[in-house]
């Protein structure tokens, strides 16, 4: 076990892992995980990597739990990263297909690191809100971890998420109103319940999770970081999780101080990342009337706004937000031109791409990389309504 403490990301103060964690007991702001990475630079090289199997276990020395405990696991991470055919004309595209995960989303790699740790530190109950695939996830990885999982959802989310969430044992909460409404209901209920409260960032591990996904990369790209990184942002997990990751390979050995331009991307309807951005602001504020068929992006507050605007402004990157049409008629374009069916989240991306390409932000020859956070396969009804 290489995990040292957690640590928070606002003010500093050291947190015990051995025990269930949320937000920071001073602050009240996102706690991280300290790894010892002198000694996981011992213990694991670039080249062991390679013999091991395709999932995101196989970075196991950077990863929280203890050595001799078996993880739950579904096959999460090790997936492909394909280079787009015809979507780009000069620059070097490639998109990262995160539909392969377990319950087809990206999600799959937060919460079976999440869940792995909560079972070992003696949870029972997991409660989280969720824009959908978060729910999901949760829901398989409970299940197999033999606990019980409470997903609080907008009754607006899309159907195949509530009913996935069902079909896997959870037990499922509709709310009249927005994923902030559905963790301040869990916040209310949590501690009459018992549940642990396993909201994005309001618990240190399913940052680890998607850490990976920075692992990964690095990995399938021979160890060379792209130039730019579009990624779909609500909480801003994901995006958190790779810088952390940067930061580690470069302590481990493994890549350069080199770091992609990180570009956050949001729904017109639900933008306030790229408001906040733009105005030059340290943290966001709620972003009013949020609506946008990209349910992941439909985050008019997240709890680590001031880490995903610092690493935009340090990696030179930006914010750019996306309209839902547009988002519907790239999905069919990206279909069409490269045989994946993804998730509108993703379509933001690849319409921001298109913008960046043409306002002269990406140049031509650079190596590019989007993620597909999910299935267009859960958003048939967003897809049939338009
Ligand atoms: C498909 C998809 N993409 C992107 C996101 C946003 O992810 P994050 O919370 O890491 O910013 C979500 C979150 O629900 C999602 O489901
Ligand atoms: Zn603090």
């Amino acid at each position: 076990m290489f995990l040292k403490h957690l640590e928070c990301s606002a003010c500093g103060l050291h947190h015990e892992w051995s025990r269930l964690q949320n937000l920071c007991l001073s602050c009240q702001k996102p706690l991280l995980a300290i790894v010892d990475l002198a000694a996981a630079r011992r213990a694991l090289t670039r080249e062991t990597l390679a013999t091991r199997e395709k999932s995101l276990w196989r970075y196991r020395e950077v990863l929280p739990l203890a050595g001799d405990v078996g993880p739950i696991s579904l096959g999460e991470g090790g997936t492909p990263l394909l280079r787009a055919q015809k979507f780009a004309d000069d620059v070097d595209l490639w998109i990262k297909d995160e539909s392969l995960n377990p319950t087809q989303s990206f999600k799959a790699r937060g919460m079976s690191v999440a869940v792995s740790m909560a079972k070992y530190l003696d949870a029972t109950k997991l409660a989280v809100p969720s824009a959908g695939n978060a729910g999901g996830a949760l829901a398989a990885y409970s299940a197999r971890a033999g606990l019980e999982a409470h997903i609080f959802m907008p009754r607006d989310t899309p159907r195949a998420n509530i009913v996935e969430c069902r079909e896997l044992g959870a037990h499922v909460t509709l709310i009249d109103g927005l994923i902030t409404n559905c963790g301040a209901e869990i916040g209310r209920r949590k501690m009459k319940e018992g549940w642990f409260d396993m909201s994005t960032l309001k618990e240190p591990y399913r940052v680890e999770g998607k850490k990976t996904l920075g692992y990964e990369l690095a990995e399938q790209c021979d160890w060379q970081l792209p130039d730019v990184i579009l990624y779909p942002t609500g909480g801003g997990t994901g995006l958190i999780g790779m810088w952390k990751a940067f930061d580690e390979m470069e302590a481990l050995g493994w890549i350069g101080n080199k770091r992609p331009r990180m570009f956050a991307v949001q729904a017109s309807g639900c933008a306030p990342i790229v408001r906040a951005f733009d105005a030059g602001e340290k943290s966001a504020a709620e972003f009013p009337n949020p609506h946008t068929i990209a349910a992941g992006l439909r985050v008019p507050k997240a709890i680590g706004d001031f880490l995903i605007l610092k690493i935009l402004r340090d990696s030179n990157g930006g914010a750019i937000a996306v309209d839902d049409k547009e988002m519907i008629r790239v999905t069919r374009e990206v279909g069409a031109s490269e045989g994946l069916f993804i998730a509108p989240e993703a379509a933001a991306c690849f319409a921001a791409f298109k913008h960046l390409r043409s306002a002269g932000k990406v140049g031509s020859g650079e190596r590019v990389v989007i993620f597909n956070t999910g299935s267009g396969i859960k958003y048939l009804d967003c897809y049939e309504a338009y």
